[in-house]
This record gives structure tokens, C-alpha cells and sequence, in this order.
């Protein structure tokens, strides 16, 4: 949450930070605000309420200019959403933006008012810069001030620091937000996160915790908080390019990520698979057969959509691998004192890998001694840091809020383990394995197919987006997607949702049917399919509207054919790739007809990194 951006260097970083929040936007977008040090060493300061289109209304008629700025796209936590609660925060001659929390900052706004200081906004942030201003009257040295600062707070940052009196120079820190640092020829730039860096430079430095860098135009000067030592970083290349953080010609992010899922599925399992052997390796994650057979129990934590992932995940692994598993939502997890020892995995699911409490509950993992794995699609994000051993989705950077194409390839990710896991343990036959692997393959043409077909379900999009509310029901497999279709619906066109399993559905929801609710099913052949189809006649009985995903050809038992989307064929495993496109595409639809802010919906961001 929030988009942090700095730059220094030798040319105008103007449009280079604008360019670099508008890529961060998914993050927050309450407000946006930029700071600049002119050829004078004045601070100019320019912020908005909303989004950053209105910020750059604002610069057109008052520019700012500067080799060295900072910038900040705003997802509210500690004030409303104005102008005044905006980033940057100012006091004295230094401006600062923030990403995270400062858990004690009633208690050191307390002090400092009581020091004479004067509050301008009722964020956090503001209390760090009025310290760093107090703290630097007391020392007059910039770095000690900043690191008695940083030292004083608690709870999670990422700061990028301006200063008027040391001009050349830009500070940042971390602890637990993200933060990176691009390299290029002749500047320097910080990011929360690779998109906002990729037109410049794909030499990229991940700050670890409790680091400060001192940034000036010929280099850097890394140390740690705790005790002011040097550390030595290396850079990484991020393999995306810039291309692929861009809308390509889709009218949102959210489409241009719906029709790229074939792609993304491909380069996820071609990551692993050994077409000609049939074999899977997974090159980084550290999970080797003598380790498996000692797990007797598996935990699978996660937040949001990657939360689903997981919910598929269990019914894999136990059907599979024949282990216990355990899904939780990782805020109830980190609560819950949950038994861990080094018999069980953890694996946690986090697209971004910087969702704080995905994080807080993987350090639980490794404090009590669980054998630690992630699956992440961020490269040198916090989560694939921490976990001791990684499987990366390479869905490409996922820029629309509402998850899809990261979503999928996780439940590739974990089909592919699910498979290693029964394959290196002797629960599949090396034929069965193989089987799995040519499901796999032959999966992402049926993905296409449902792509290429959407009129029907744009025809239902124009037919329901008047209603108010909405069943999602499905059993086995499916049911984490009903789930998932329901929170697609919910993200992004504000429509009440709510999936169940459809064995449930005489337990609560079946008194909210009529001829007001419409009920997406998802039905698939198999032992459940009859189960199914009597849920379905339970809901025609009671005059509700019956929309069928339907394996296969359409029903006479399900109703008129109008109302059913027939699927492609596959296993129980991958079905739930297959049924979700339909659900997002469907979801996309209603949001555009209903005028939603579809990539950027009210309220969300896509990387909660405050719990
Ligand atoms: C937010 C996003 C969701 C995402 C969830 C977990 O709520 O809007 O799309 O599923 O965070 O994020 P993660 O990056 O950990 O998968």
C-alpha cells in the first residue's frame, strides 16, 4: 500500500518520477504528492487528493523541476484521503515519503508537541520528518539524525528522504515495506516496486531491513540500522521489460491480464517441466525427496485470491501426496499459535510477495523451526527473500488490483509441486505423472478457446449488471472458485457476492433465493455432478435465475441453453484454471457496464504491506 518513487541524477526527474508513480498507482490512489530540489535548493512540494492524474493538473499549471525528487501515490491508512494527509510530509528543510506504519507515532507526536512542534496532517508519516527535523537540531549531522530517527520508530517503513541543506543527496530506508534501488548510467532511482524502474534500468539493488542508503550522483553508501555498519549489496536483473507493464493496446490492465494467462501459464510450468523426460525440477526450491517424506503435515497460508490458490491447493496435495493439509488466511494464522516444528511445511502464496501478513506469518514459520517455502511471482520480493527455498509464477508483473493471471499460475504452481511432491514420494507411477504433465500442456489451448468465445458471457454481463446480488455455488475443486468468482465480482463492480460450497446451500443461503438472485454455478462431471444438478433444481424451485459453467455440453436438466457456457474437458486438478476465466471475464464485463474504476477499484490496493 502506497507507491513510494525517488530519483537522483544528472537529468530532469520530473517526468521520470510521474512516470514512476503512474506505475505504482495500483498501490493506493487516494493521493499523490512529488518534491523537488531546484538548481536554487528550494523544496517545492506539489500534492492532491485523488488520483495522480489530478497531481499532474496541478504540476501543468505550477511545474516543478529538479535532478533530485521524491513522490508518493497514497492508499490512507492514519487520516482521510486530502490533500493535507497527502505525501510528501515537510518540516524544516527536509520532505519525506512513507510506505508502512509507525505503531508508536501517538506517542512520539505527544513529545514533539509538547516540544513546540506543530501537526499539519493526522498522518504517521508526518511525526517522522518532525522528528528528523528535532532530531537534527539536537546533533546538526543529516545521516546520525536520520539514524536516530529511524531508530526510534516502531512498526514498518519505507522512506525516501529529501534534504535542502545537503542538496546532492537523497536518503531511503526499509523494515518491512518494499523498497528497491535501480541503478542506471548516469542516475539512481527508489521504487516500492520494479514497474515504476523498468523504462530505466533493469539493474536493481533489493534493500534488506534495517538498511539505510545514502544515494548521491556518483554512489551509494549502504549500512545497516542497528549499528551504522557497512553492507556490501549485489545487483540482480530483473528479467521483466518494460513492455510488459504496459496496457498494449487493452483498455484496461485487468483484460490485457485476463488474455494473457495462456502465455503466463506456459512460462510457469515451462519453468519446471523437462518436456522430454516428463520430469519436474524445481531449480530454487530447496524440497528434496529425503525432506518430503519427512513432512507429516502442511500449511498453506495466504491472503485474498492467492488465499484461493491455496483452497485448491489442499484438495491436490491430500487427494496426491496423501499428507495432512491445513489452509489458513495468514491474519488468522500469525494469531492463532499454530503447532509448527520442522516436520511441517509452510508454504505461503503471495503474488506481490510483500503482503504483510503473508510476511508475518512466514517468519512465525521459521521462528518455530517449519520447513519455510513461497510461492511468489515478484523476483527479490520480501517473501521470496525470507523463505527458504521459492517456486516463481511467471505470470509477468500484474498491474490491474483485481488478481487474474498471478492467480492462475499459482494454481499451476501448486499442481506442478502437488505432482513433484506424489512423483518423488512414489504415490504416482512415473506413467501418472506424465498423464499430468500432458493435461498441463494441452491446457492452455482450452484456455484460448474460452477466451476467444465470449459473447455469451458478455451477454449475460449486459443482462445482470442491474442486479444487486449474486451466489457463486460449486463443490470439490471448484468450490475456492466460486469463491474466487465472487471476490472478482465484489473487487471490481461493488455487487454483493458470495460464494459457497453447494453442499451448504440448505444451510443459510437458500433463503435469500428468488427471482432477484442470480446463481453462478459451476459444474463439472464426476462423482459430484449430480449433486450439483440437484442444487440446481433446489434453486429453479425456488424461481431463482441459474447461470451454469458447465463441463462439456449443455444440459436439458439445467435449464434453458442460454443460461449454460459450456467448458472445456479437463482433470478435477486444472479444472479450476479453466472455470476461473469465465468468472473473471464475466466480472470484467458488469464492472465496464456498471462505469467502475476497473484496474483501480475504490478502496483496494493491490499489496496490503500494512496488516
Ligand atoms: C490484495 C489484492 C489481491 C491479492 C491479495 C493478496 O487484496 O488486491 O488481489 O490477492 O492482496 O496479495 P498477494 O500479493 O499476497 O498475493
Amino acid at each position: 500500500m502506497c507507491g513510494i518513487v525517488g530519483y537522483i541524477g544528472t537529468s530532469e526527474g520530473r517526468d521520470i518520477l510521474i512516470d514512476g508513480l503512474r506505475k505504482l498507482e495500483y498501490r493506493g490512489y487516494d493521493s499523490a504528492g512529488i518534491a523537488m530540489l531546484g538548481e536554487d535548493s528550494k523544496l517545492q512540494i506539489v500534492r492532491c487528493k485523488g488520483k495522480l492524474s489530478g497531481l499532474e493538473g496541478k504540476l501543468a499549471e505550477a511545474p516543478v523541476s529538479g535532478s533530485l525528487g521524491i513522490a508518493h501515490t497514497r492508499w490512507a491508512t492514519h487520516g482521510r484521503p486530502c490533500e493535507a494527509n497527502a505525501h510528501p510530509h515537510r518540516s524544516g528543510p527536509f520532505a519525506l515519503v512513507h510506505n508502512g506504519i509507525i505503531e508508536n507515532y501517538a506517542l512520539l507526536k505527544e513529545e514533539l508537541e509538547s516540544n513546540g512542534h506543530r501537526f499539519s496532517s493526522q498522518t504517521d508519516t508526518e511525526v517522522i520528518v518532525a522528528l528528523l527535523d528535532h532530531e537534527w537540531q539536537q546533533v546538526k549531522d543529516y545521516r546520525q539524525a536520520v539514524r536516530n530517527t529511524l531508530k526510534k520508530l516502531k512498526g514498518s517503513f519505507a522512506v525516501v528522504i529529501v534534504n535542502e541543506l545537503e542538496p546532492d543527496q537523497l536518503v531511503a530506508a526499509k523494515k518491512e515495506s518494499p523498497l528497491i534501488l535501480g541503478i542506471t548510467e548516469n542516475a539512481f532511482l527508489l521504487a516500492s516496486d520494479v514497474p515504476a524502474i523498468l523504462p530505466y534500468t533493469r539493474k536493481v539493488i533489493y534493500l534488506n531491513d534495517e538498511e539505510i542508503v545514502f544515494i548521491s550522483r556518483s554512489g551509494f553508501q549502504l549500512e545497516s540500522l542497528p549499528d551504522g555498519s557497512p553492507r556490501t549489496a549485489f545487483p540482480h536483473w530483473v528479467d521483466w521489460n518494460p513492455i510488459m507493464a504496459e496496457k498494449a493496446g487493452y483498455k484496461h490492465f485487468m483484460l490485457k491480464e485476463i488474455y494473457e494467462q495462456p502465455r503466463a501459464v506456459i512460462d510457469t510450468f515451462r519453468s519446471v517441466i523437462d518436456l522430454e523426460s516428463r520430469e519436474i525440477h524445481f531449480a530454487e526450491l530447496n524440497l528434496d525427496r529425503n525432506l518430503l517424506r519427512q513432512i507429516d503435515k502442511v500449511c498453506l497460508v495466504a491472503c485474498g485470491t492467492s488465499y484461493h490458490a491455496a483452497m485448491v491447493a489442499k484438495y491436490m496435495i491430500e487427494a496426491l501426496c496423501r499428507v495432512p493439509v491445513e489452509v489458513d488466511l495468514a491474519s488468522e494464522f500469525r494469531s492463532r499459535n499454530p503447532v509448527l516444528n520442522e516436520r511441517v511445511l509452510l508454504v505461503v502464496i503471495s503474488q506481490s510477495g510483500e503482503t504483510a501478513d503473508t510476511r508475518a506469518a512466514l517468519k512465525e514459520g521459521l521462528d518455530k523451526g517449519a520447513q519455510c517455502r513461497a510461492i511468489v511471482n515478484v523476483v527479490g520480493s520480501s517473501i521470496a527473500r525470507m523463505a527458504q527455498g521459492v517456486i516463481y509464477t511467471h505470470a509477468g508483473p500484474e498491474i490491474g488490483v483485481a488478481s487474474t493471471k498471478a492467480f492462475t499460475t499459482q494454481l499451476i504452481a501448486l499442481y506442478l509441486l502437488a505432482a513433484y511432491w506424489a512423483s518423488e514420494t512414489g504415490k504416482l507411477t512415473r506413467e501418472q505423472t506424465a498423464q499430468m504433465i500432458q493435461d498441463l500442456i494441452e491446457l492452455p489451448s482450452k484456455m484460448e478457446k474460452i477466451l476467444s468465445d465470449t459473447d455469451k458471457i458478455n451477454g449475460w454481463a449486459r443482462k445482470y449488471m442491474g442486479f444487486k446480488d449474486f451466489l457463486y455455488l460449486a463443490r470439490g475443486t471448484l468450490y475456492p472458485i466460486a469463491l474466487e468468482g465472487a471476490l472478482k465480482l465484489k473487487e471490481i463492480s461493488y455487487i454483493h457476492a458470495e460464494g459457497y460450497a453447494a453442499g451448504e446451500m440448505k444451510h443459510g443461503p437458500i433463503a435469500l433465493i428468488d427471482t432477484e438472485m442470480p446463481v453462478m454455478v459451476l459444474i463439472k462431471h464426476g462423482p459430484l455432478f449430480e449433486k450439483m444438478l440437484s442444487n440446481i433444481q433446489e434453486v429453479k424451485a425456488r424461481d431463482g435465475i441459474v447461470l451454469a459453467l458447465i463441463e462439456g455440453e449443455t444440459s436439458d436438466a439445467i435449464g434453458e441453453a442460454g443460461n449454460q457456457f459450456g467448458m472445456p474437458v479437463t482433470s478435477d486438478w486444472l479444472a479450476p484454471v479453466l472455470f476461473s476465466l469465465p468468472l473473471q471475464l464475466f466480472a470484467y464485463q458488469v464492472a465496464v457496464l456498471r462505469g467502475t474504476d476497473v484496474d483501480q477499484p475504490r478502496n483496494l490496493a493491490k499489496s496490503v504491506t500494512v496488516e
